[in-house]
């Protein structure tokens, strides 16, 4: 078989997730693996990229080889993807499939986007596999990825793949501005509201969509458009700034990273849907703040959110935006979107009470299973490299970040004791009929005292 791999690795041939696909190539020589650094020669492939295309047009399976970056994949490989669809690419009847190289952290919502846009690309589609760092190097990692790829092939040759045709674009009306600045009103100033926002100027529906957010807020609103801003280039996974804490890209994004977004007092995000996301200049923003670390920083921070497009349609795009929100502790004043036009005046000006309250009273920041999921995976990984992650380190040190159960020693001991207890001939009797009611005792005695 033909198999084109699209390696999105920035890092070209030193991509850890490259090498078990030059293992998969070593141990079937009687398949033909055409590698395509895409990530890495992405600057060259938006001048020209035909050489590429027509080894994707020739292949029978094409396999998305990866590493997970910020939820997703990294920026580049969006850019190919969007590079594709510029180029009309139609890769109908051929096969897709994926595989990546993570910590496992939303290793899933970007599986499910390349399985989203494959189908976008007129694919089938056959589920990948998602490996640790170090997988390959053990017999049951290299075992599992041979398994993976015999039944890629039994399932090429038997058709037993999957297709789920893509919505229908749903055209709904340009969203056109509706709201006015209440002219009695000067606008307040002491609060620091910022739209970090990433269109093009023909992308007029989410353009009104933040002209009508600032004229429904109360405070005056800076903007930044991220789309305008001249990044040197996507994350390179160099990995440098896990020591230095700084990034080897001389384009100023880390001084304006600090100076003019972090410290905002609050933050709506604004762009149109695109290939399930967002536009590339988006991602490459995610991706280049990984020289901040793996630290939570704005918790309780209000953001907000304005979406142009189907986003009722889009459930893996709702949970990296839920996740993202989790992860980051901020506190989420509303999500609007352009699909049903009439109400959106009123989602806006909602939204922009929520953040008004948000910014002026406590709010409830509760955290839920993609928060603590997704913090076990980071508090896990810091601990183990905080020889390297030492700004993290220290951070989870300071935060008690480092919840590790086995800590709680008296809690343990307890456990112990009471299924001593229970499990014994007077335990039997005398506490199990009423362990409920034992358990209920502190909450009894709450109330008493409320
Ligand atoms: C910018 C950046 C973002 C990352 N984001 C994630 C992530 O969201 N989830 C995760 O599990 N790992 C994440 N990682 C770790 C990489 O997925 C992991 O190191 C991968 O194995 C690197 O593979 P490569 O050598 O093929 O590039 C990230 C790494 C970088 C540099």
């Amino acid at each position: 078989m033909n198999i084109a791999v699209i390696n999105g690795s920035p890092k070209g041939n030193n991509s850890i997730t490259l090498q078990s696909i030059l293992y998969l190539a070593k141990i079937y020589p009687t398949h033909n693996f055409s590698i395509l650094n895409v990530s890495q020669k992405i600057k060259a492939l938006e001048k020209n990229c035909a050489e590429e295309i027509e080894i994707l047009e020739y292949a029978d399976i094409i396999i998305f080889a990866y590493p997970v970056y910020t939820f997703l994949v990294p920026s580049q490989l969006l850019n190919f993807i969007e590079l594709l669809h510029e180029h009309k690419v139609n890769l109908a009847g051929k096969t897709a499939t994926q595989f990546t190289t993570s910590m496992k952290f939303y290793d899933v919502t970007a599986h499910k986007f390349i399985e989203e846009n494959s189908y976008d690309l007129g694919m089938r589609y056959v589920d990948g596999i998602s490996a640790g760092m170090e997988d390959l190097l053990n017999p049951t990692g290299q075992e599992t990825l041979k398994l993976f790829f015999d039944k890629l092939i039994f399932d090429v040759v038997t058709g037993n793949t999957k297709y789920i045709p893509p919505y229908e674009k749903n055209n709904h009306p340009v969203y056109t501005s509706q709201l006015k600045t209440d002219q009695n009103n000067i606008k307040l100033t002491d609060r620091d509201i910022l739209i970090l926002s990433d269109y093009s100027p023909d992308e007029t529906s989410i353009a009104n969509m933040v002209i009508d957010f600032k004229h429904a807020s109360k405070y005056s609103v800076r903007e930044i458009n991220i789309r305008n801003y001249k990044f040197s280039g996507g994350c390179s996974g160099c990995l440098k700034c896990m020591s230095t804490a700084s990034c080897i890209y001389k384009d100023n994004f880390e001084e304006l990273f600090q100076d003019s977004i972090e410290m905002a007092d609050a933050i709506i995000y604004a762009f149109t849907i695109k290939n399930h996301y967002a536009h590339s200049s988006l991602k490459c923003y995610d991706d280049r703040q990984f020289f901040n670390g793996h630290r939570p920083l704005n918790k309780g921070k209000p953001v907000g959110y304005l979406i142009s497009g189907n986003y009722r349609q889009e459930p893996n795009l709702q949970m990296v935006i839920d996740a993202r929100i989790q992860i980051s502790g901020t506190y989420i004043s509303g999500i609007v979107t352009d699909e049903l036009v009439q109400s959106t005046p009123t989602s806006i000006t909602n939204l922009a009470l929520s953040l008004e309250y948000a910014l002026n009273y406590k709010v409830a920041v509760s955290s839920n299973f993609y928060y603590q999921g997704g913090m076990k995976i980071f508090r896990d990984m810091v601990y183990l490299m905080q020889g390297l992650m030492t700004e993290d380190d220290k951070f989870y040190k300071q935060t008690g970040l480092y919840d590790f159960p086995q800590k709680q020693k008296l809690k343990i001991f307890k456990f112990k004791l009471l299924g001593k207890l229970i499990n014994s001939k007077f335990g039997q009797k005398n506490i199990q009929p009423k362990l409920t009611n034992y358990m209920l005792k502190p909450y009894e005695n709450l109330l008493k005292k409320s």
